[in-house]
């Protein structure tokens, strides 16, 4: 604790030459400072003055929250807790804990004794307070002109009558609902309409919403998982120029769920005109029921269920270094406050505010951040169900002038891909309601930052670069924007309540200018409680590495000046386009491949994506290599998991380097994988050095 509070407090006392810079321009400008990581880029005196945390004094307002934060957490978080509508309070403390493996059991709780309801929260809430007129959606679909938008009262209909529906086909407690969905509202609504039925005495149903990128067989393994009462998808989708049959894929993984023994009794099916029409679609009566011709028949009252703080509210699934993806469980009320809270500090939200991230409901940012965090502001946000590349490149900036978006979050991949199509897709757009940008799911390049910054944001913007995982469920790491000059590429300081520390190999905590594996003190309230069904995983994975701590899985460094850099993935997972893919799943996938013996999985620099995946694959005994056999074990790759973890390059590997106990050395296979030749290291510990030089001559096959 003290550490971070001297570096916090370092803060104000900021190199004295960046000080005297007042405005961003200035800075960003600059040709004069000598690195990257001096550059300090200032929000405007303007735009300070209206922030919540501001800075009159540097960072005096920050730091004073943040001390309390972590010093009295239980007084920080019970004080913001108390805005929000509980039926009965916490007791007897705010919260309880034990993250350290060596006193026990690790058990995290938040509120735990009060009941509450997060759509309640979301939105009687605000209806209740009169902003039931206000926009909560504005939905925009693949086509230019397609539209639609529900102010809060509507939502608040709409997700009653769902709720009522699934109530009436009997989803009681202990049963899961999946939502397979593309953007359109009735993504929101129907995880809304989950969380509202998810009470403590006769319903707690868990709710996973799988983003409809994944394959069949992911989503078959999901169900597989948690064994839903009811599936809730849409006929299809219109991505771009692609129409992508949903159902078709749901249809598919029921059928690969029945051929396990489990059937699903209920496939609850959105129309989606726009893409298909009704006809078109594949049905099996008895099982699939199309919403339109259920859902708007339910009243649009629904009373909420309370459900405890502690209890279950979605499961996600995401994945790690080995086996399986793992079932990240979120409890409700520590989840409720957290992502309410990040969401308004983070991004300076004020009401007046026009909210748009572009992330899918199918990952943590859709959830709590598309989802909960803004509408338990009563925000309005837009959802967007298209590709961001269509019609053309510039249909993000058109979106944002046609809703006036005030704030815009979004991920590094993205940023580089436009940036590459170049400046005049965005020019052409006015873009002068935007005041914050935002940045996830990977470390932003500062090139890519200042693109952001300077074209996307006309100089005025602050980015909030946010790091956070599944797992954390809401911001750990980010900038407020106001608060304090950031630096880019630099995610900056920890949220209210979060004590990141960084460590050695040893678990040893390292102070001031350092970089090692980056770890978190105590715990804070939108922590995943437990693994689903996985509880000693939960324990190994994140507590064991570095006992008395969480392992975050990734590197980080600090700078002079206290600012966090995080620097990636030091597990065997990558990160493509912002999605977390364990190198694990995508060997199994190749290696189920009938003429693929072997497989080993490296991530590699890809401009646009941040990493590739690159696939070392050996083949079964007298198999040629070929180009065919290559695609298809690239099609094995997208049938397993989608085609976001398709590999990128195959890499013919007709042996592999292992050590004497056949363990694969990944280090020679990254630095082969990136062209590094001269970084090899030591090969003379392997079983057969000769194989590394046989794959450097297959390198350009
Ligand atoms: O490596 C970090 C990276 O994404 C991982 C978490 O992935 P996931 O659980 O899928 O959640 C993504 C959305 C929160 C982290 O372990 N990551 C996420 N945000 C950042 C980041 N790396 C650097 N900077 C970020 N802003």
């Amino acid at each position: 604790t003290s550490d971070h509070l001297r570096h916090v407090e370092s803060m104000a006392q900021l190199p004295s030459g960046a000080g005297k810079i007042s405005h961003l321009n200035a800075v960003i400008l600059g040709e004069s400072l000598a690195s990257e990581e001096n550059d300090l880029v200032f929000p405007s005196p303007e735009f300070s003055a209206q922030a919540l945390v501001s800075s009159p004094n540097r960072c005096a307002g920050y730091q004073q929250m943040y001390r309390r934060s972590v010093e009295d957490p239980a007084g920080f978080w019970s004080e913001i807790a108390s805005q929000f509508c509980w039926k009965e309070k916490w007791h007897p403390e705010v919260y309880a804990e034990n993250i350290d493996v060596g006193k026990g059991t690790v058990r995290i709780e938040w509120f735990k004794g009060a009941t509450t309801n997060i759509c309640y929260n979301a939105l009687d809430r605000n209806v209740e307070a009169g902003n039931g007129g206000k926009v909560a959606i504005y939905w925009e679909g693949n086509e230019p002109g397609q539209d639609g938008q529900l102010t809060y009262a509507e939502l608040l209909d709409k997700v009653c009558q769902l709720s009522n529906y699934l109530k009436h086909v009997g989803v009681g407690k202990g049963d899961a609902v999946v939502i397979y969905l593309p953007m359109l509202m009735e993504l929101p609504i129907a995880m809304l309409a989950c969380a509202r039925i998810g009470a403590v005495h006769r319903y707690s149903p868990q709710m996973s919403v799988v983003f409809a990128g994944f394959s069949a067989e992911s989503l078959a393994q999901r169900i597989l998982d948690c064994k839903p009462k009811v599936v809730i998808t849409c006929n299809a989708v219109q991505r771009g120029p692609k129409t992508i049959h949903l159902k078709e894929i749901v249809d598919s993984a029921l059928t690969e769920c029945a051929n396990d023994g489990i059937s699903i009794g209920l496939c609850l099916t959105y129309e989606n005109q726009s893409a298909m029409e009704r006809e078109a679609t594949k049905w099996q009566e008895g099982r699939d029921v199309w919403w339109q011709d259920v859902v708007p028949k339910f009243s649009t009252k629904c009373l909420v269920e309370w459900v405890d703080a502690e209890d279950p509210l979605f499961l996600l699934y995401t994945s790690g270094s080995t086996g399986k993806p793992k079932g990240v469980l979120h409890t409700t009320g520590g989840y409720m406050v957290y992502t309410a809270t990040t969401f308004k500090y983070a991004f300076d939200y004020k009401p007046s505010d026009i909210y748009w991230c572009t992330a899918d409901c199918g990952w943590i940012t859709g959830h709590s951040y598309v989802t909960y965090g803004p509408l338990l502001n009563g925000a309005t946000i837009v959802v967007f169900e298209g590709a961001p590349s269509y019609p053309d490149s510039g249909r993000c900036w058109d979106i944002v002038d046609k809703y006036k978006v005030s704030i815009f979050y979004t991920a590094p991949t993205l940023v580089r891909s436009l940036m590459r199509d170049g400046d005049e897709y965005v020019t052409r757009y006015s873009r002068k309601s935007l005041r914050v940008l935002g940045s996830v799911g990977e470390p932003i390049n500062p090139s890519a930052w200042r693109w952001f910054f300077n074209v996307v944001g006309d100089s005025r913007c602050p980015i909030s670069d946010t790091w956070w995982q599944t797992e954390t469920g809401g911001f750990m790491i980010a900038p407020l924007p106001g608060a304090w000059p950031q630096k880019p590429g630099s995610a900056t300081f920890p949220f209210f309540g979060v004590l990141p520390v960084i460590v050695d190999e040893k678990g040893n905590e390292i102070e001031g200018e350092c970089s090692g594996y980056l770890c978190i003190k105590k715990s804070w309230p939108g922590a995943f409680r437990t693994l689903y069904g996985d509880h000693e995983r939960f324990e190994t994975t994140y507590f064991k590495p570095f006992p008395g701590y969480y392992f975050t899985g990734d590197g980080c460094s600090r700078d002079k000046d206290g600012y966090h850099w995080l620097t990636g993935r030091v597990d065997d997972v990558i990160n493509v386009s912002g999605h977390r893919i364990g190198t694990a799943e995508v060997e199994s996938a190749l290696v189920s491949h009938p003429q693929c013996a072997e497989a080993a999985v490296v991530g590699v620099e890809h401009e646009v994506k941040g990493q590739g995946i690159y696939a070392f694959v050996t083949l079964v005994e007298g198999v040629p290599y070929s180009e065919e056999l290559q695609k298809s074990l690239i099609l094995t790759v997208r049938n397993q998991i989608g085609a976001f973890a398709a590999p990128d390059k195959i890499h013919w590997a007709p042996g592999l380097p292992k050590t004497r106990s056949g363990k694969i050395m990944r280090r020679i296979l990254r630095k082969i994988a990136s062209r590094q030749l001269d970084e090899l290291g030591d090969t003379s510990t392997l079983a057969d050095p000769s194989v590394v030089d046989q794959l450097i001559s297959l390198s350009d096959c």
